[in-house]
């Protein structure tokens, strides 16, 4: 079995498994800075493993997970929970220690019974509804889809919870509940209308979309590792074409989508589209960047879910900045706008970075270290501590820079000193 969730909602499920026999092989969850949870590894990438159970209290959360997923869902009732042989429980649900399942009773897809939660006869239990525990429901009480009922509130026969509506720990629930509210106290009444649909429904209808310009090496992996953001976050992209000049509209590339035109193109696109400039040259990037003059394009970050930060309170980003895998950054970096960070990157404390530069992989810039803006800093080179290099800079392959460069000129080797072409 897999969990899609390592937090504290897993542990239980975890627990049930291991009661029961199962071995958990891994978990996965969106956020990079968890490796393991109980011993067993967390990876960030879910690559189609099954079968899986959705590990995450959160209603909301634990339905955008299942909505992007698609596979087996598994189930785990753990054996001291009662369950009448005529009770239905649908997968991705979970069942823990202790609960009652009367006779009749329907529970839907991904939901939670909470440890020694009650629900009696011929209760319906809708997807992704989670009950809370030591709550009881009553016999025939009707929980809508994403209800959320707290700990040990008691919901009197017959009642109708409403979709994605919240009913607080210890509430006695004697009418029903419309859809959408957070309602709690005895007798429970209807406190506020929680917004939680309406977000959840406007992230989930808001698909954005993307073109990237340059259908080379890098708009190839540029699109790839937006694909893979798609996995790996709430927020969604579709991936709508390539822009290049070079190239003639309708080119295929890869199994990404085809060019749509160039630069005339683009500037002419009417509605709000974001854009990735994948183009590896430093002072190009900022030309291509220049020319875009259509005030309904939009840069965003597109950042790789492995990008590790050891603190985000001190980390400050612009737009337009694309940050391919496994790059990191300590403390109180600040990144301007259009870099791109083709890999293994490597940002010290109090680095600082302006705009349009270029960091080909594995370049590690040490602590304090400034760049400016349109500078390309070649694979595998090293930037020592303090150094501030200014703009239009090449740094070769596999230099060390020591000291502090001039602008515009080539530096090269170890340490890295400047190199002309004649
Ligand atoms: C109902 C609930 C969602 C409200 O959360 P909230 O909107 O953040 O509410 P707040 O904590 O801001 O409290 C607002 C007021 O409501 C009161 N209140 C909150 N929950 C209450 C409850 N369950 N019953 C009675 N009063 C409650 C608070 O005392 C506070 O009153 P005050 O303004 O006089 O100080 C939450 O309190 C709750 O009961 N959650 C369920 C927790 C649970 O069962 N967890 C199980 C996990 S497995």
């Amino acid at each position: 079995m897999y969990l899609y969730g390592a937090r504290g909602h897993a542990k239980v499920i975890i627990d049930i498994l291991r009661t029961l026999g199962d071995k958990v092989d891994a978990l996965f969850d969106d956020d990079v800075s968890i490796d393991e949870l109980l011993s067993i590894p967390v990876r960030h990438e879910w690559n189609g493993e099954m079968p899986l159970i959705v590990s995450i209290g959160n209603n909301i959360t634990r339905k955008q997970i299942v909505d992007r997923l698609d596979c087996d869902f598994g189930m785990a009732i753990h054996p001291s929970a009662i369950i009448s042989p005529s009770a239905t429980i649908s997968k991705g649900s979970v069942v823990m220690q202790g609960a009652i399942i009367q006779s009749s009773v329907h529970i839907g897809e991904h939901c939670i019974i909470n440890t020694g939660a009650t629900v009696d006869h011929e209760c319906v239990i809708e997807d992704f509804a989670h009950i809370s525990p030591h709550a009881t429901l009553c016999g025939n009480v009707h929980v809508s889809e994403g209800a959320w009922i707290g700990a040990d509130a008691v919901v009197t026969p017959g009642v109708k919870i409403g979709k994605w509506s919240i009913i607080g720990a210890g509430s006695v629930v004697v009418r029903d509940i419309p859809d959408g509210v957070v309602a709690y106290g005895n007798p429970c009444r209807i406190m506020r209308i929680e917004k939680t649909i309406e977000d959840y429904q406007e992230r989930h209808t808001k698909i954005k979309k993307i073109a990237v310009y340059g259908a080379g090496g890098l708009g190839r992996e540029v699109a790839g590792g937006i694909l893979r953001i798609n996995k790996a976050s709430t927020e969604q992209w579709e991936v709508v074409g390539f822009y290049d000049d070079n190239l003639q509209a309708g080119t295929v590339v890869s199994h990404y989508g085809v060019v749509k035109g160039g630069m005339n193109e683009l500037n002419a696109i009417d509605e709000p589209l974001a854009v990735a400039i994948a183009v590896g040259n430093a002072k190009t990037r900022k030309l291509i960047r220049g020319r875009i003059t259509n005030p309904n394009i939009y840069f965003p970050n597109l950042i790789a879910p492995s990008f590790k930060v050891l603190d985000s309170e001190t980390f400050s980003i612009g737009q337009g900045n694309i940050i391919q895998d496994s790059c990191s950054a300590t403390c109180d970096v600040k990144i301007g706008d259009f870099n791109v960070f083709n890999g293994a990157n490597v940002m010290g404390h109090d680095v600082i970075i302006g705009d349009y530069n270029v960091f080909m992989p594995s370049v590690h810039l040490s602590g304090a270290v400034e760049v400016g803006n349109c500078n390309m800093l070649g694979v595998d080179s090293v930037v020592l501590q303090k150094i501030k290099i200014g703009d239009n800079i090449t740094l070769g392959a596999g230099s060390v820079l020591m000291t502090k460069p001039k602008d515009g000129f080539t530096y090269i080797g170890v340490p890295a000193k400047k190199f002309s072409f004649e």
